[in-house]
């Protein structure tokens, strides 16, 4: 049995240096990977972990190897801030929140949404002055928000946006990688104000929601006519549903429109192919699979920038994967990042290229490809993302000009992987 390779100083020093110059942890995270393989230990003061590289280690985690791993862990802000949300529970307990939420994002309920999701974008776009900068980073929250909110909690967000945005920011920064990793335990004083106000949000419509009568079939609908549910259960799910159902489509939107604004001849094909499938009619349902090259746009988008571009777990026994030994309690993580960008896997795996996902194309390889994750743990809210970026984007090419600013945009490692420092774009109605 081997030890899993910890890098040398010479090539933690190396990393050190690509960190710095990016501005980015992944520049570490690929040193690494280059120079020590697809195994190997990240150990900064009181943080260690194993990452896992590839389609193996992704398969291991996620399916072979799934029930020999844990998802909740202790003392980590997630499980601090979502206690029993449907993302950090495991076993039982897990399966039965997933099932009861499961009919909220089936693929049958989509059609009933698609109307919020024009909604929340219009609403945005109507604030946008002719020729102005925006930032789509922030925008793309404004409109993320907006539609989860009314599709899944029938609950209209903008009288409360501007009032609880520090508040949102506030909690994801909660999540986000930082000095807590060093230092766990240590009360953090600084969120409590936002995380109170954020609970006090949810604990209003919930008890807005019970005072209503009559059947609902929305996200919380289901959660309290569930007779097993109680009002703190289902704070868990919403602030979980709330906070992964909007930051990763908040990631997907900036970055698709920062590669689409980088490519010029990208969006006109993506835009001209609105124009033919969509035309002057409002965005629906029956538009949503003939749009085949903006899926190609998001496909992309996805592999290149996926929003969860890392997984994490717990080793709950003593295991081995290729070879090496895995002690019970390490803290294992798979880079989908790096895998999605492997060179035997994709070529040019770095250029922003719509059109290899084209049907013609040969699909990728199993457990190349992993922005929704895989096995019985995947994303929930996998179709819901996708026909809600799909109707987004047309949306805004259907009646905008868009141009980038050139400005320098970096992968930043927050809860998702966010293009920072925003995605700064001019905007002009079109004139068709
Ligand atoms: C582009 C958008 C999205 C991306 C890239 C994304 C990505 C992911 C990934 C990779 C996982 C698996 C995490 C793991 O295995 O550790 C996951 C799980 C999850 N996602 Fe998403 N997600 C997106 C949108 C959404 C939406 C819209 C919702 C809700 C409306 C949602 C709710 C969840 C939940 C609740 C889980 C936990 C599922 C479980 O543990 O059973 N996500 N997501």
């Amino acid at each position: 049995m081997n030890m899993i390779p910890n890098p040398d100083p010479q090539v933690s020093l190396r990393a050190l240096g690509a960190m710095l110059r990016e501005q980015s942890v992944l520049a570490a995270i690929e040193v690494f990977a280059r120079e020590v393989g697809n195994v190997f230990q990240m150990r900064l003061p009181g943080f260690r972990a194993v990452m896992l590289v590839g389609p193996e280690a992704a398969r291991f985690v996620l399916v072979s190897g799934r029930e020999d791993f844990r998802w909740r862990s202790e003392g980590d802000p997630v499980t601090a801030l979502l206690r029993q949300g449907v993302l950090v529970q495991d076993g039982e307990a897990h399966d039965r929140l997933r099932r009861a939420m499961n009919p909220a994002l089936h693929k049958r309920m989509l059609e009933a949404y698609i109307g919020g999701m024009v909604r929340g974008t219009d609403q945005v776009m109507r604030g946008w002055a002719e020729g102005q900068p925006v930032d789509m980073l922030v925008e793309m929250r404004r409109a993320a928000l907006l539609i989860l909110l009314e599709t899944l909690f029938k609950v209209d967000f903008s009288p409360d946006m501007e009032s609880l945005w520090k508040a949102i920011l506030k909690t994801l920064d909660y999540i986000s990688p930082g000095l807590w990793m060093f230092w766990r335990g240590i009360p953090r004083p600084q969120y409590q104000d936002a995380l109170r106000q954020m609970d006090a949000y949810l604990y209003r419509i919930i008890a807005a929601r019970r005072a209503q009568v009559g059947e609902a079939s929305d996200l919380l609908g289901l959660l309290v006519s569930d007779d097993s549910m109680d009002d703190g259960l289902i704070r868990d799910q919403l602030l979980t549903m709330l906070i992964a159902g909007h930051d990763t489509s908040t990631a997907l939107l900036s970055w698709a429109l920062y590669l689409l604004g980088k490519h010029p001849e990208t969006l006109a094909r993506a835009q001209a192919e609105v124009d033919a499938v969509v035309g002057r009619d409002v965005p629906q349902m029956a538009h949503v699979n003939q749009l085949t090259y903006l899926d190609q746009v998001i496909n992309e988008t996805l592999r290149l920038y996926p929003p969860i571009h890392l997984g994490s777990r717990t080793a709950a026994v003593d295991l081995t994967f290729e070879g090496y030994s895995i002690p019970a309690g390490t803290r294992v993580m798979y880079s989908v990042y790096l895998t999605q960008r492997m060179p035997q896997y994709w070529p040019d795996a770095a250029q922003f290229k719509p059109e290899r996902w084209e049907a013609s194309q040969a699909q990728p390889q199993p457990y190349t490809y992993l922005p929704f994750g895989g096995g019985p743990r995947n994303c929930i809210g996998a179709l819901y993302a996708q026909v809600e970026a799909k109707i987004v984007l047309a949306s805004l090419l259907q009646r905008r000009e868009l141009r980038l600013l050139p400005r320098r945009v970096y992968a930043h490692m927050g809860a998702t992987l966010e293009p920072r420092p925003g995605v700064w774009m001019e905007t002009r109605l079109r004139r068709v």
